[in-house]
């Protein structure tokens, strides 16, 4: 009926009438943003946030608690620090000469705090800054795969394009020098490198006998640019891994800074830059990054970049940066670095021995030498049938199909992301799903923070702490071997 009581016919039904109608009244996006979908892992993650009683491996967070000064000094903020922008964007004086001895206890490398360090809030910040800063729309920038998901948003937003590189599982995800030397050879000429090792997911770690090839087609590469007046590639180190180096003791002989600082006559440092972040030294919640380069006017560009997204460093950042520096933090890295390497072994041997038993296949190979993943292949089970009533339950995520948008078609595992809502749904274990060309990869993380155990309000039982992680891992095995032998039936 109309507003005189006339019968009116419908020509739409009335939820598409109500979708035009909201659709018409909404904003109109960016093109950039519009072209940027949910990373996979964030719709995952939401997803495992909403099925009860799940062991989570799908985070990045770190489980082995802040260092016990940091809280300290957080007690020592006032009222008044808190009411004020305490530092400028790029951080205070103070900080940044704490940043320059960080640097120069890791890497042997003096940076100058005045002009060459930059403090961000955390990485993610800082690598944002950077691409708004040297990149051009089109410019091309060189990524290794697999790499941490999350350099994709910052680089399409700068409009930049991507030459992903492959790395094989029999190289130990180590980029191989003729790799690197095809990707800097083909046309346009790169802008940016982006190395992350000790790497998110695969756990990939170079030593420096692995870094001098790649230095050398750096150096050849570099020398070209130079003879045919060309600007310099800039190199990117995404050191956040770097503490956790299991057999490390903190001076990261092995990254990639120390081996260029170390060899006679490189000429790379000029254009590295190599940003750290404490959110693994157990500092997560604080968000704080340290960026240095001997170029200083791209340190300046960065800072203006910077507070473009954030006005004034926060004042728990800044006292975050002291408390890295201090014989606690030091201790609790030793401890932590011990912790990762067994929680990643009871893994290891739990996963592979499930596989084995049920299936007749050992899916992990290597246990990673840093940081806190185990990147499983599990592309063995691609192919395989679930169960009808298991299908059903899956297409329950439809609402993510966004940012999966080829979720569970059919009643088969076709990729790591199926495979990844099996688990879930079926075990209650969540893993990050990668996907690779033929390949099947989860990522388990055995941050675990929910295993942490807190003493008092600043100190961890470390004791109790790695028991109950290792309980926790022997859950998930448990949980993983039930899942997998339902194929196996
Ligand atoms: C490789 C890598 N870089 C950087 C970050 C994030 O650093 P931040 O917390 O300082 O933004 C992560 C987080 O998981 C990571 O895996």
């Amino acid at each position: 009926m109309d507003r005189k009581g006339r019968t009116t016919r419908r020509t739409t039904s009335p939820g598409l009438v109500t979708l035009k109608k909201r659709a018409s009244s909404q904003t109109p996006l960016s093109e950039r943003v519009q072209k940027l979908v949910m990373s996979p892992l964030m719709a995952f993650s939401l997803a495992a946030d909403r099925v009860g009683g799940v062991i989570r491996m799908d985070g990045g967070s770190p489980g082995h608690g802040p260092p016990r000064v940091f809280t300290r000094l957080v007690r020592t903020l006032d009222a008044k620090r808190l009411s004020v922008y305490s530092a400028p964007a790029f951080g205070s004086s103070a900080t940044r000469k704490s940043a320059s001895e960080y640097f120069r206890s890791r890497y042997g490398i003096e940076f100058d705090p005045e002009h060459e360090i930059s403090i961000t809030n955390g990485f993610t910040h800082a690598f944002r800054s950077l691409c708004d800063a040297v990149l051009n729309p089109d410019d091309m920038v060189i990524l290794f795969a697999p790499f941490f998901p999350q350099y994709q948003q910052p680089l399409a937003l700068a409009g930049a394009r991507l030459r992903i590189v492959p790395t094989r599982a029999e190289d130990f995800w180590k980029p191989q020098p003729e790799q690197l030397s095809h990707a800097l050879a083909a046309s346009p000429s790169p802008r940016m490198v982006v190395f992350n090792y000790p790497n998110n997911p695969a756990g990939s770690f170079l030593t420096a006998n692995d870094w001098m090839p790649l230095l050398r087609v750096l150096e050849c590469d570099a020398e070209d640019r130079r003879r045919r007046g060309d600007s310099p590639l800039l190199l990117v180190s995404d050191d956040a891994y770097l503490p956790l180096t299991h057999s490390g003791s903190g001076d990261s002989r092995d990254s990639l800074a120390a081996v260029v600082q170390h060899t006679p006559d490189c000429s790379l440092l000029d254009s590295l830059l190599i940003i750290c972040s404490l959110s693994k030294e157990g500092m997560a919640g604080v968000l704080t990054g340290l960026v240095g380069t001997r170029d200083s006017r791209l340190v300046q560009a960065i800072r203006i970049s910077a507070k473009a997204s954030v006005i004034s460093v926060s004042a728990l950042a800044e006292l975050a940066v002291h408390a890295a520096l201090s014989d606690e933090s030091a201790e609790l890295l030793t401890w932590a670095r011990s912790l990762y390497a067994a929680r990643l072994q009871r893994l290891a041997a739990g996963i592979n021995t499930v596989c084995q038993d049920a299936m007749g296949f050992a899916p992990v190979r290597q246990i990673p030498a840093a940081g806190m993943y185990l990147y499983v292949d599990f592309s063995r089970l691609l192919g395989m049938r679930v169960p009808k009533r298991q299908a059903h339950s899956l297409r329950g995520f439809a609402e993510f199909r966004s940012a999966a948008p080829n979720l569970f078609r059919g009643a088969k595992i076709l990729s790591s992301t199926d495979l990844a809502y099996w688990l879930l749904c079926s075990s209650r274990v969540a893993a990050a799903p990668f996907d690779g060309q033929d390949s099947c990869h989860l990522r388990f993380s055995v941050g675990l923070p929910e295993s942490l155990v807190l003493d008092s309000d600043a100190a961890v039982d470390e004791a109790a702490t790695s028991e109950l992680g290792l309980q926790r891992i022997d859950a998930g095995v448990e949980r993983i071997g039930s899942g997998i032998r339902s194929f196996a039936g």
